[in-house]
């Protein structure tokens, strides 16, 4: 058994996989002290991801490119004969909870970290036809293995789509992993946020030591381009945890959905065919600038006929600052394409400008970043043998992401960790981009 289990995790952790085995054994020990011994187990896990290039274009039917991360959560079930799902958590301050698979599962308590499972199981029940029985489950994703919580590198998708292969093998539906990933960003809009399908895509369809560039617009058939793209090898991508996790930031996060749709739907006025921000990638900026005011707001929208879709925390009256959150969008889709090819011939110098410039697009025209991550990054930027730096994942906290000579990576750490230190009075928590493979069952006993 732990033979089996040493050779799943070596194929997705690579030289990391013994450090996981306690990890594993642990989980089901747990597992079986919780819901008895006998019966079969299955082992799922779901990365974590971090985003190496391309913020905020997701959603605007741009690209992306994520890394899926060895930061996972894992999932531990055994079907039950009736409809029950029941969930423990190996950490204490995730309350177990359990609810009966349905086609309308009611929502929990705001906030709820069950919500992301009956999200999924909802969505997934409505999607097959073919409603999973129940199962006991266990999640395991304390740290240091698990991914952590609110900081940019999307646990939250992480749960989701650990849940989402669960029913979707315990059902016997088996649902290509492609499939996966619209239910996966649906039952995330289940929970509120109105995010793109990045996340979700790279938890379930990542490859180790590879980023995802992720065309976000589908084709005619609703298939998604994708190039699995190898990491630089003379540079490490390391991720630095500012430890900061604003509050609201999923009504400042809709807030930019809003500003996005709400320049979609000036420039139809001029370009009556598109749907997307994407849709005017190929116009020169100079062109569309002075068709998208400054600011608006739903209600001045309204008043001109022009209604957004529903968006969750966008009050009638907020400024939605089109012109600069479209700039963004714009000149970001044209970073990710420099960063591709930067990648594809092995310029770093090229990769890590355009992280850079990525930085303070994010923070200038998106207005995503805050004080802390503006200290991490001005450090970062500062060190001899630094590519590039930036802010990854939704913003308002969480990580930095910098591409850093590998000789220099022990001058980074000491350099940001002492300004960091000196100026902000935290700790930052260091890591490498470790990459695993997407989503899927681990082993089953
Ligand atoms: C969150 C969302 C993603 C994406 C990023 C920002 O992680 O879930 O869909 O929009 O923010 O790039």
């Amino acid at each position: 058994m732990s033979n089996d289990l040493g050779q799943a995790l070596e194929r997705i952790y690579g030289a990391g996989a013994t450090d996981q085995l306690a990890r594993y054994q642990a989980a089901m020990a747990q597992f079986q002290a919780t819901y008895g011994a006998h019966g079969p187990l299955y082992i799922f896990r779901a990365p974590g991801r971090v985003n190496l290039i391309g913020e905020h274009t997701d959603y605007n039917h741009g690209f992306v490119m994520p890394a899926a991360l060895d930061k996972d959560i894992l999932l531990l079930a055994r079907p039950r004969s009736d409809g029950a799902v029941n969930l423990a958590n190996v950490e204490s301050q995730f309350e177990p909870f359990s609810f009966t698979v349905a086609t309308e599962i009611p929502i929990g308590a705001p906030g709820h970290w069950g919500n992301y499972v009956r999200g999924a199981a909802q969505v997934f029940t409505q999607a097959s036809g073919r409603p999973s029985g129940g199962w006991d489950g266990l999640v395991a994703g304390a740290a240091p293995f698990g991914v952590p919580v609110g900081a940019g590198l999307s646990s939250s998708s992480a749960l989701t789509v650990a849940a989402m292969v669960t029913l979707n093998t315990l059902a016997g539906v088996q649902l290509p992993n492609a499939d996966l990933v619209q239910l996966c960003s649906d039952a995330e809009w289940y929970v509120g946020t109105r995010g793109g399908i990045m996340d979700q895509f790279v938890a379930l369809l990542a490859q180790r030591d590879h980023a995802l560039f992720l065309d976000c617009r589908p084709d005619a058939a609703g298939h998604f381009q994708t190039e699995a793209i190898p990491l630089p090898t003379t540079h490490r991508l390391l991720i630095v945890n500012s430890g900061v996790h604003h509050a609201n930031t999923r009504n400042e996060f809709n807030l930019r959905v809003a500003a996005g749709r709400a320049g979609v739907a000036l420039l139809r006025q001029t370009y009556p065919h598109i749907t997307h921000l994407r849709d005017v990638q190929t116009e020169d900026w100079a062109v569309l600038e002075p068709l998208l005011p400054e600011s608006t707001s739903v209600a001045e929208l309204n008043a001109q006929g022009l209604a957004l879709n529903d968006i969750p925390g966008a009050p009638a009256d907020a400024a939605l600052r089109v012109r600069a959150c479209c700039r963004h969008v714009w000149s970001e889709n044209r970073r990710v394409l420099g960063a591709v090819n930067a990648m594809r011939s092995g310029n770093v110098a090229q990769l890590g400008a355009l992280m850079n410039l990525a930085h303070a697009s994010a923070r200038d025209d998106y207005a995503i970043s805050c004080p802390e991550i503006e200290v991490l990054v001005g450090a970062a930027q500062q060190v001899d043998g630094v590519a590039g730096a930036r802010l990854t994942g939704a913003g308002w906290g969480g990580c930095m992401i910098a591409l850093v000579q590998t000789e220099a990576a022990t001058d980074f750490e000491t350099h940001v960790a002492q300004v960091y230190g000196q100026q902000m009075g935290r700790d930052a928590e260091f890591f490498a981009c470790q990459t695993t493979p997407g989503a899927g069952l681990v082993l089953q006993l």
